[in-house]
């Protein structure tokens, strides 16, 4: 097939990356000149583990190129995947702008010609965006459906971190299509790419491929923020570990061990604002959704008792150095977008700490966020050295491996917050270190 991309951020790039890799022609376009040239030139403009490969072996063989030719990609793509931000503001309100200019676009290219194209949406969207978009092309653009142009919605779910994994096996694949023409295309295409994996295929209408992809965002995001509140209990309760609770309950198949990690909430590009995002359509709707509104409430309180934790261990945090393990929003990716970690600087500036991190990937993108304003150490032992008190904030391996011995070598007082739950406590407590955790009850 002969595929485009519009928009090359995460889910964008590695989606064109993947379809050129199983031998698509793919051209990768995005108004970002500077992008584009990196991006032909063989760098990944962020961090996902081996990505970077597949970039420049599609590259090398020619079946992948990027541009900010919108006319060159339509003129030669039969099919065109809109992949664009649908950014929310604090509110919850979500800004369509970019899906809006992307897709007059290509049917300003499309209109008058003789050209049939088809048009793939996996920008995340409020359900019932679809139909406006049906509008403008029958109404504004006078082009009909199934005759002159394609229509669909394919949401994406992969995961940062493990983007190709998930692009090579999806749990599922969900098309959204009202027309018959776009839906044997997309769904010979998927069964192509998928078919000897048995990647289950929901064929459905506009509105629900909308809704799948919400809420199962605004799933994930509870089953986090219910733990989490679990874990507050659990903090108070003399012997109590949310650990050992998330394992008696999630072995429950109709509850499941996943995404019951407690700690100090969810960040990212997605959960939190495909969370506000359905918690506002809610209201658009004159509806009150309580359930998704006490998880979005839950984490945003939840990085600051991460500070409070360190607080009770350390004392008056004015002048200590303050040690933070991990910045990105979680492991293997360096992208901080709603990372918990920007909220607990935030904090311990305001409390007048000395704040040092560390982070294998996230430091240059922290840089931009805060300056001069905190340290940036080139490894955990600068890090930890001399510090007062320490908070994992993100698990990256490295960080995962660190034994107690190595805090109590290199701080000046032990004092350690584990806020993502990766250490044994009876252990790091045994060997010295003064420590507390999400979802630990007194010892
Ligand atoms: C999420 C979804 O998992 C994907 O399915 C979806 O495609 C994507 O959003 C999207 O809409 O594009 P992602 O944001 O990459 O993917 O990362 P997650 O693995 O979901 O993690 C999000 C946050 O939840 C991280 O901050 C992580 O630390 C936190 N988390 C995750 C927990 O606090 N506890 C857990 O048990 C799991």
């Amino acid at each position: 097939m002969r595929i485009a991309v519009f928009g090359l951020g995460y889910v964008g790039l590695s989606t064109g990356i993947v379809f050129a890799t199983k031998g698509n022609q793919v051209i990768g376009v995005d108004i970002d000149e500077e992008r584009v040239k990196k991006i032909n030139q063989g760098i990944l403009p962020f961090y996902e583990p081996k990505l970077n490969d597949y970039l420049l072996n599609v590259l090398k063989r020619g079946n992948f190129y990027a541009t900010s030719n919108y006319e060159d990609a339509v003129r030669n793509t039969e099919i065109g995947y809109i992949c664009v931000p649908t950014p929310t503001d604090n509110e919850g309100n979500v800004n369509l702008i970019y899906l809006n200019q992307a897709i007059r676009r290509i049917l300003n290219l499309i209109v008058g010609g003789n050209k049939y194209y088809t048009i793939v949406i996996k920008s995340t969207m409020p359900p019932s965006t679809m139909s406006i978009i049906r509008k403008i092309i029958e109404g504004e653009y006078g082009l009909k459906i199934g005759d002159d142009v394609g229509l669909a919605h394919v949401p994406e779910f992969l995961r940062t971190g493990t983007t190709l994994s998930d692009l090579e096996a999806p749990s599922r694949v969900v098309i959204g299509v009202e027309d018959e023409k776009t839906r044997e295309l997309l769904y010979k295409f998927y069964k192509s790419l998928y078919g000897d994996k048995n990647v289950p295929i929901i064929l459905t209408n506009f509105v629900n491929a909308e809704f799948i992809k919400y809420t199962s965002n605004a799933f994930l995001s509870t089953k986090i923020s219910f733990i989490n509140e679990i874990a507050r209990l659990a903090e108070k309760l003399e012997g109590a570990d949310v650990k050992v609770i998330a394992k008696g309950i999630g072995l429950d198949p109709r509850i499941g061990e996943k995404f019951l990690g407690a700690g100090l909430g969810f960040g990212g590009s997605c959960l939190p604002k495909d969370l506000r995002g359905f918690v506002k359509t809610f209201e658009n709707y004159g509806e009150k959704s309580y359930v998704l509104a006490a998880a979005y409430k839950v984490n945003e309180e939840q990085p600051l008792r991460g500070v409070k934790m360190l607080k009770e261990l350390v004392g008056e945090l004015k002048g200590k150095k303050i040690a933070i393990l991990g910045a990105s929003f979680k492991p293997n990716t360096d992208d901080i977008r709603e990372a918990v970690s920007i909220e607990i600087i935030n904090e311990l500036i305001r409390e007048g700490a000395n704040v040092f991190v560390y982070d294998p990937k996230a430091l240059d993108n922290l840089k931009k966020v805060f300056g001069e304003k905190i340290n940036y150490c080139g490894n955990l032992e600068e890090v930890l050295r001399g510090a007062h008190g320490a908070i994992v904030v993100t698990e990256w391996e490295e960080i995962r491996r660190l034994k107690p011995e190595k805090f109590k070598e290199l701080m000046t007082q032990p004092n350690l917050v584990d806020g993502r739950r990766i250490y044994d406590p009876e252990e790091f407590m045994e060997k010295g270190i003064r420590f507390r955790a999400i979802g630990l009850g007194p010892r």
